[in-house]
């Protein structure tokens, strides 16, 4: 296959190209480089400078390259942000989106992978959570995500799209080469590792909920297990492919969920961590952040049947040791 990544320097678009490129297809990565890295481009995949939401270049790339499918993880990401600064996310995230699935329509690239997120669901009234749980964002993010997802169900519908969301829980680790490395970091795991590094204290958001330990809890899944879920989620949009179009009927829009099924607490990440530095780690109990909801936890019933996935590396040391020898290797992040 050839594949088109948007937001392929990011965190898990990276990382996603490159088990792509381990399995012998050819990826192209298109990216602004606004958050990802260019150092995160995997070897063998080509860059193309620019975003997903400018029609004129987008279409221009499509018209010089011809693209079996495309994997959409580029978005803006922050919770915290899309509260304070919806236009963006509604900008980029829908509006951008459409502009790129319009390009694919005008070139007739039908097979589509989306990076969705378990923030479409708000706080569930159920956990673990299953794809049929009622959509309620609590935040814009959130909102963007499952507007983009409904823009996939009637792209299906009327014109054919074959295409699967996977909602992630909680992305952690890293590959050999390929990490996280946002600016400013906001995600838990790589934030307590890099307090550990510099002698910094880690807080922690909030010790009230109604948890066992009163620490939200999140089920944390490794980013190679999401990077394979890719591939079978692209192989699943091949065209006769039953589980996005049977014979006869419109193409359909298929949605999965990628978390391991367990949770772990923000005291339980500290203290795996703790295990993995081999020493304690400074930590003080702030309070809660806004838009927290106490616990999410997939149910991957669906991924496991349908695309036939399940987590492999589910264990939170296996993450956290990745994720840790990552950092040690690049203490700065990726160079610019
Ligand atoms: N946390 C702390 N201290 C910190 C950072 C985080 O206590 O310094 C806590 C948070 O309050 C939360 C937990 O650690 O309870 C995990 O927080 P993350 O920011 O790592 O992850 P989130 O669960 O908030 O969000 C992530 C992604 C979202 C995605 C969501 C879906 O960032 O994009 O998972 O579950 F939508």
């Amino acid at each position: 296959m050839r594949v088109l990544v948007t937001g392929g320097a990011g965190y898990i678009g990276s990382v996603s190209a490159e088990v792509l490129l381990r399995e012998g297809h050819d990826v192209v990565v298109l990216d602004d480089l606004s958050t990802g890295h260019r150092a995160a481009v995997p070897e063998g995949a080509s860059l193309e400078v620019g975003s997903y939401g400018e029609t004129t270049a987008v279409d221009d790339l499509f018209a010089r390259q011809a693209f079996d499918a495309i994997l959409h993880c580029a978005a803006r990401s922050l919770v915290g942000e899309s509260v304070r600064d919806p236009a963006r996310y509604y900008r980029d995230n829908v509006a951008g989106g459409i502009a790129l699935l319009e390009a694919a329509r005008g070139h007739g690239v039908k097979r589509f992978v989306f990076s969705s997120t378990a923030s479409v669901y708000g706080t569930p009234r159920e956990t673990p959570i299953r794809e049929d749980a009622d959509l309620r964002p609590i935040n814009p993010y959130g909102e963007t995500k499952r507007t983009f997802e409904g823009a996939l169900a009637w792209y299906a519908e009327a014109y054919g799209f074959r295409s699967v969301s996977l909602r992630y829980f909680n992305a952690a680790g890293a590959s050999e080469a390929l990490g996280e490395d946002h600016r400013p970091e906001t995600h838990l795991i790589p934030i307590v590792l890099r307090a550990a590094m510099a002698g910094d204290e880690v807080t922690v958001f909030g010790d009230d909920y109604r948890t066992p330990d009163g620490t939200c809890i999140r089920d944390y899944i490794h980013v190679l297990d999401l990077a394979r879920a890719h591939l079978l989620a692209l192989e699943a949009t091949a065209p006769d492919d039953p589980r996005t179009g049977k014979p006869a009927e419109p193409a359909a829009a298929l949605v999965c969920n990628l978390g391991s099924g367990r949770g772990y607490s923000v005291r339980e990440v500290l203290t795996a961590a703790e295990r993995t530095i081999g020493r304690l780690i400074a930590q003080r109990v702030g309070p809660r952040r806004a838009g927290d909801p106490p616990v999410l936890v997939a149910s991957s019933d669906r991924a496991r049947e349908v695309l036939g996935w399940t987590a492999r590396q589910d264990s939170l040391e296996a993450m956290i040791d990745s994720a840790w020898a990552w950092q040690r290797r690049h203490p700065e992040g990726y160079a610019e």
